[in-house]
């Protein structure tokens, strides 16, 4: 795969349209924003601490020069700000403030604050508008892209939610740099994943040498991803069907995730969960045993987890209260070889014996 680290534009053809612009510098963002929203506007900027003190002031002043007006909310960096009782603080503030419904919301950061605004935005007198600005590897591949918008509740991840297309992402460049390396790592599970599901080159060029924030194909690794991401999205935007198979790996790693009240991060427990289900695909004779060895060698390269320390009944009790879960049972995602998936229903009745087959006692 050749590529470079110059910006692209991928559009998504959903209602609303709009562009997810890769490669460009947060100092690039305010004329940006000026091409699809317009100043003078309120701007509810929402952020964390952590990620505001690094790039919030410039880009707040970047956008009070071209007319905005900014406000700005924060919350506590991590899972525990994606809640019900944050978000209803954050409701009751713009209540308080007045903010109306032709004001703009701003997510500056990672998932959970995409999450979180994109969920606020599509609460808040009903719906007003929304751009996200992801600054990890993570959100800038999957959760700013799709309109997927939630909140966790006690019993499960993502257990609220609503659909919420946003007006325009931006994915500066800059942010990407500044990631623990687990935030990296989160962002490389996502790409294996999308590489299992859909694209054999891709996993190709991710097993000759692991992508680092260095790598110059970097911003195309980028595009290309979100640009299989947009196909299922435009498919499927409220997930009915096909877009379902972006959970690939997804269902073991929520009950992951769940079961370690997010100890786990989501690309570790992303990484341990296409580990699982490859091994499942294995032991059902539905992939090949040198395609399994490829997705887990490819894991681990990559810096990622394969196995979990969590046993069969833990998981198999989180597994249920999933949103993924039905009256019938579970709806697995099935490689059958890289770059291709199935669907895999399985029953109740079934499933132990079904997590037994990935490794799990
Ligand atoms: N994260 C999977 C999706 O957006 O559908």
């Amino acid at each position: 795969m050749a590529g470079g680290r110059e910006g692209q534009v991928l559009q998504v053809h959903t209602e609303p349209a709009y562009a997810v612009n890769l490669g460009l510098s947060l100092a690039d963002i305010p004329d940006a924003l000026v091409d699809v929203l317009a100043p003078p506007r309120q701007v509810r900027l929402v952020s964390d601490e952590r990620v505001y003190a690094l790039y919030g002031p410039d880009l707040t002043a970047g956008l009070e020069e071209k007319g905005y007006r900014l406000a700005v909310d924060l919350v506590p960096p991590g899972e525990s700000s994606k809640t019900i009782p944050v978000w209803a603080d954050l409701m009751n503030r713009w209540a308080a403030e007045n903010v109306h419904r032709d004001d703009l919301v701003l997510a500056l950061g990672g998932g959970v604050i995409g999450d979180l605004a994109g969920f606020a935005a599509a609460a808040y007198v009903r719906g007003i508008a929304m751009v996200q600005v992801p600054t990890t590897l993570l959100a800038a591949l999957d959760a700013s892209v799709g309109g997927k918008t939630a909140l966790n509740l006690p019993a499960g991840k993502n257990l609220v939610g609503a659909f919420k297309q946003p007006l325009a992402v931006f994915c500066p460049t800059e942010t990407l740099t500044s990631l623990s390396p687990t935030d990296w790592e989160n962002g490389l599970a996502e790409l294996v994943k999308t590489a299992v599901l859909t694209d054999p080159a891709l996993f190709d060029r991710l097993e000759a040498g692991p992508l680092t924030g260095t790598s110059p194909d970097l911003t195309a690794i980028m595009a290309r991803a979100v640009g299989h991401k947009i196909r299922y999205v435009e498919a499927d935007p409220c997930e009915r069907g096909i877009r379902a198979h972006l959970n690939l790996g997804h269902t073991l790693a929520h009950a992951i995730e769940q079961a370690s009240d997010h100890a786990i991060a989501h690309g570790h427990a992303v990484a341990i969960g296409l580990a699982f289900i490859s091994r499942v695909a294995v032991n059902l004779g539905r992939l090949s045993p040198e395609d399994g060895d490829r997705i887990i060698r490819v894991l681990t390269a990559h810096g990622l987890p394969v196995t979990t320390g969590y046993d069969r009944a833990t998981l198999l009790a989180a597994i249920q209260r999933d949103k993924k879960a039905t009256a019938a049972g579970v709806r697995w995602i099935l490689p059958v070889a890289i770059g291709s998936c199935i669907d895999y229903p399985v029953s109740y009745a079934d499933l132990p014996g079904f997590l037994e087959k990935g490794g799990l006692s």
